[in-house]
């Protein structure tokens, strides 16, 4: 979830990739409510079709196309990525729950080309195509892999969630370092926080609709919401290492230590957030 580019396109720093793939774990054993809410908003959109195929572009360790095999049982899975290190942690986890043979895994590097697909009802693409070096080409190459009536749900963030508090210093901490992260992401994600709305009726589709689904968990939090707080800001900080001012880079180790000062130590955390999600259909 983080934006910092080391681990996209191929240039993989292995460390770099584990650590994202435990994040994106994190995120959805922390939120257990969000991915059975989109699942259940693109149930409400479909046509009359049954749902057999489905396509999981950028799947990362697979917590989208786990929650689509859950939602659609007659459906099968191809989840996609560029990384190797994200697809066995899918086929581990798919195993695992017993659904190996529903998700086939496809490693592609989206940028060189578009793998060969069977056209699909359903394609998911979550917080993978701002990676992408042209996102444009992706939603058309996406348009022509949907069935006609199919559906494509999209899933794009702007930032990351917020945690500390609104009021006072530490909100005012966390406020600077999200204006540090956009800074970064101009810099080195540019298609992050597109205009997704255009992009998608510039592809072809129709959108049907356009949400933003809210999360607010308000302490005390859950132990893995906790830790997903600690590993957000911490990959924050490694991240904008350079962009901190050196008072802000003090203040954040001090809360990502075990201390008394530590996030673990405060009872106040909260998880914010807004996550758009587009439903568009291929007319
Ligand atoms: C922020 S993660 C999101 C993963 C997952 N969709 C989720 O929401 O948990 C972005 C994913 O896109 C993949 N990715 C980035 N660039 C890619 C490319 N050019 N081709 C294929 N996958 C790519 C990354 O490896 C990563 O797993």
């Amino acid at each position: 979830m983080s934006h910092d580019h080391q681990h996209q396109h191929g240039g993989h720093d292995h460390g770099d990739e584990s650590a994202l793939a435990d994040l994106l774990d994190l995120d959805a054993q922390a939120l257990p409510e969000y991915l059975p809410e989109v699942t259940a908003l693109i149930r409400d959109h479909l046509d009359d079709r049954p749902v057999r195929r489905i396509l999981d572009m950028g799947t990362g360790t697979g917590t989208g196309a786990l929650a689509l095999t859950r939602r659609f049982p007659d459906a099968e899975v191809t989840a996609v990525d560029i990384s190797e290190h994200m697809l066995t942690r899918l086929r581990d986890k798919a195993s695992a729950r017993g659904v190996a043979d529903r998700i086939r895994t496809l490693r592609a590097d989206l940028d060189a080309g578009w793998p060969e697909l069977e056209p699909v009802d359903l394609a998911w693409a979550a917080n993978s195509l701002h990676h992408t070096a042209d996102p444009d080409r992706v939603l058309t190459d996406l348009f022509a892999t949907i069935r006609p009536g199919g559906l494509l749900a999209l899933a794009e963030l702007n930032s990351m969630p917020r945690f500390l508090s609104t009021a006072g210093e530490l909100g005012d901490l966390e406020d600077r370092a999200h204006e540090a992260l956009a800074a970064e992401t101009a810099d080195h994600v540019p298609h992050l926080g597109s205009d997704w709305t255009t992009l998608l009726t510039k592809a072809g589709f129709e959108i049907e609709t356009e949400r933003r689904i809210l999360i607010s968990l308000t302490p005390p939090l859950p132990e893995a919401a906790a830790r997903l707080a600690h590993s957000t800001l911490q990959r924050m900080r490694t991240g904008l290492a350079d962009r901190l001012s050196a008072p802000d880079a003090t203040a954040l180790d001090t809360l990502l230590t075990a201390g008394p000062e530590g996030l673990a130590s405060r009872p106040d955390l909260t998880v914010r957030d807004e996550r758009p999600i587009w439903i568009a259909r291929r007319p």
